[in-house]
């Protein structure tokens, strides 16, 4: 009591004191950004959303003319990175990447400390990525045919490595057991940037992960490639063929992204903050790398804060009752 009756005051004579700055906040504000902007990345370095905040971080960056940080803030599906941005000064200078994971989030966790629809404001959405089938390079399975019967004779003696409750990694996996009519066994972790250094190492079997990290390892044949997740081929890996082609119908994982900041970032600095990134995405070496990647770059109407929100509000909906069918959900 006593401390609140001592915080009044304390307010009182910040308050005047406030009021003498605010032109200066003013000035602050209209020279956004004065100091360096931070991307919250909600995974490990390294992995997918590591790669891509990393790869457009450049660019936003000389558009923004200042230097962009990444923080890998993990753990919980990227709940913890979403919670960390939702209690950020909403100054511009705390920005948030994440994926679907931030549509799926509210069914999939009962107690979540933020709402993707309250407590953010958009940037825009950043960019599509598919999904690959893998295994470790000594796997005995080597094509798709092997790999359902190793699956379903060896149960859950198989291990297939996740990024945790809420990452698409996690979805993926589900998918293919579901249709599989296998249980394996799941190992989490902060991300699949370390799930896939395992992988790489042996001490996980199976691994579904985003062509953002995986295609470069694909290539050099460090790991075994069952499919992928998209309904036609992708051209970076045209000898792949899809997980639907090979009998899992409607097999479809596209990983969706996109750009956040703090409820309460004013419309200015949302505003540059996208520009820089349609400035980002459009920059020549971002397109080559993407496309090389298989990723496909948003389309215009998409890379805006209005899309952003209408595409996270029909996937909430969309999901919501998918996983509550599913009863899958952490307390
Ligand atoms: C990552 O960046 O580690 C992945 O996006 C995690 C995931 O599978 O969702």
């Amino acid at each position: 009591m006593q401390m609140a009756v001592r915080f009044k005051h304390w307010l009182t004579a910040v308050a005047g004191a406030a009021s003498l700055v605010a032109t200066g906040a003013a000035v602050a504000q209209a020279a956004f950004p004065a100091k360096p902007v931070t991307v919250v990345v909600p995974f490990s370095a390294g992995g997918p959303t590591d790669v891509v905040a990393r790869l457009i971080g450049v660019p936003m960056g000389k558009a923004l003319g200042q230097t962009v940080i990444i923080d890998n803030a993990l753990g919980a599906g990227g709940t913890i990175a979403a919670a960390k941005v939702a209690r950020a000064a909403p100054d511009g200078y705390t920005i948030f990447l994440h994926h679907m994971g931030m549509s799926t989030a509210p069914a999939l966790y009962r107690k979540l400390s933020f709402d993707p629809l309250k407590d953010f404001e958009y940037i825009g959405q950043v960019v599509d990525v598919p999904m690959t089938l893998l295994g470790r390079k000594d796997l005995p399975a080597n094509n798709f045919k092997e790999l359902q019967a190793y699956v379903k004779a060896n149960g859950n003696k198989v291990t297939l490595a996740n990024a945790g409750l809420g990452a698409v990694s996690h979805l993926c996996g589900l998918l293919f057991m579901s249709q599989m009519g296998v249980e394996l066994t799941t190992v989490p972790y902060k991300g699949t940037g370390p799930a896939m250094n395992d992988l790489l190492g042996g001490q996980v079997d199976l691994l579904c992960d985003q062509t953002t990290q995986t295609v470069p390892f694909i290539k050099d044949g460090r790991i075994k490639v069952y499919g992928v997740t998209t309904h036609n081929r992708l051209g970076s890996l045209p000898n792949v063929p899809t997980l639907d082609e090979q009998g899992l119908k409607a097999f479809e994982v596209k990983v969706w992204h996109g750009m956040y900041a703090p409820k309460g970032t004013p419309k200015e600095v949302i505003d540059k903050l996208n520009a820089a990134l349609k400035t980002a995405m459009a920059d020549p070496h971002v397109k080559q790398r993407l496309a090389e990647l298989s990723s496909d770059i948003p389309s215009a109407d998409k890379m805006t804060p209005e899309g952003l929100r209408t595409h996270l509000t029909a996937e909430i909906a969309k999901w919501g009752p998918v996983i509550k069918k599913a009863g899958i959900y952490a307390d």
